[in-house]
């Protein structure tokens, strides 16, 4: 992986790839991950190649690249839905076999059952557990308080708009209190106001911590650079695929909490954006030639 980069500013200085970290303090360790996809037509497609990232216990960490270079491929093997063809996944300094049980998962798409309501959707993901109902169904009613939705417990899914039914779905994810969350670009639908009422109730959820009051590690894909450092201690830059790579690693010293409209207007911001665009818009390029190479 790179050597790590970093901006000349205060604001995003840490080389953080420098640091020799513990890997039991480690929510997810990549080391040497190579992932290799059999094609149907016979031949193998890299997806990532050499990936070593480590993301400390409640780090929010923002992995952006450019489409198709493999940032879903991480987040699948981080949540053990995916085995890589080499090198090694490690959560909380024990290797992965299997699903990560540790882990929430929050994708792009809507995962809820149309079939249930939004306090039904919620409790359901305590029934693994062998919670019982009358419980999970009260711990359901706090967890759709605390995202804002204590008035549309019974309604389902259809009747409720694309940002309530992403705060039923947080809800669904946080109410087993998995100390990773893993985020595939989950506001990515969502029109812009409502991303950023979006990212600032996640930022407030996970500042608010586990039951411990422990902050839980976030590694968050997102495409969208602004939306990556507004929440994100660490960014992470991804090359082109295939065979894509780690090419930034800059943390962001931006204060907390953060207001993720209001921090948007700070010089400090400017500063790390244009540090990490400088970085992540170089791969952009790379695959807009290579698509348009691909179809002529
Ligand atoms: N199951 C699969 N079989 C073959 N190729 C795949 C498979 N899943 C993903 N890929 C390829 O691997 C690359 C990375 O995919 P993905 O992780 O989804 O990218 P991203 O999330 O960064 O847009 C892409 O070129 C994609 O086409
Ligand atoms: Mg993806």
């Amino acid at each position: 992986m790179s050597s790590g980069h970093s901006a000349s500013t205060p604001a995003a200085s840490t080389p953080a790839a420098f640091a020799r970290p513990n890997p039991a303090a480690q929510a997810v360790r990549f080391a040497g991950l190579d992932i290799t996809f059999q094609l149907q037509t016979g031949g193998v497609h890299r997806a990532v190649s050499d990936i070593t990232l480590n993301v400390a216990r409640h780090d929010f960490v923002a992995i952006v690249g450019p489409t198709g270079c493999g940032k879903s491929t991480l987040l699948n093997a981080a949540a053990g839905l995916l085995k890589p063809s080499a090198g090694t996944v490690e959560i909380n300094g024990t290797p992965l076999s299997g699903l990560n049980a540790k882990a929430g998962y929050l994708f792009q798409a809507d995962a809820l059952m149309p079939w249930k309501t939004a306090i039904d959707n919620v409790a359901v993901a305590l029934e693994p557990q062998g919670v019982k109902r009358a419980e999970a169904l009260e711990r359901a009613r706090a967890w759709l308080t605390r995202v804002g939705l204590k008035n549309f417990a019974d309604r389902y899914p259809h009747m409720l708009s694309g940002g309530q039914r992403k705060r039923v779905s947080l809800a669904q994810m946080l109410i087993r209190d998995p100390q990773i969350l893993l985020m595939d670009e989950p506001f990515g639908p969502l029109d812009a106001q409502t991303r950023q009422i979006m990212g600032n109730l996640l930022l407030s959820l996970w500042a608010a911590g586990d039951q411990a009051g422990e902050r839980k590690a976030v590694l968050f894909v997102t495409h969208d650079l602004e939306e990556a450092i507004a929440l994100a201690d660490r960014v992470i830059v991804m090359s082109a695929g295939p065979a894509a790579k780690i090419v930034g690693d800059f943390r962001v010293e931006l204060p907390r909490p953060r207001d993720i409209a209001e921090i948007r207007t700070e010089p400090a911001f400017h500063q790390i954006h244009k540090a990490i665009w400088a970085s992540l818009r170089v791969e952009v390029q790379k695959t807009y030639e290579m698509s348009a190479e691909a179809q002529q």
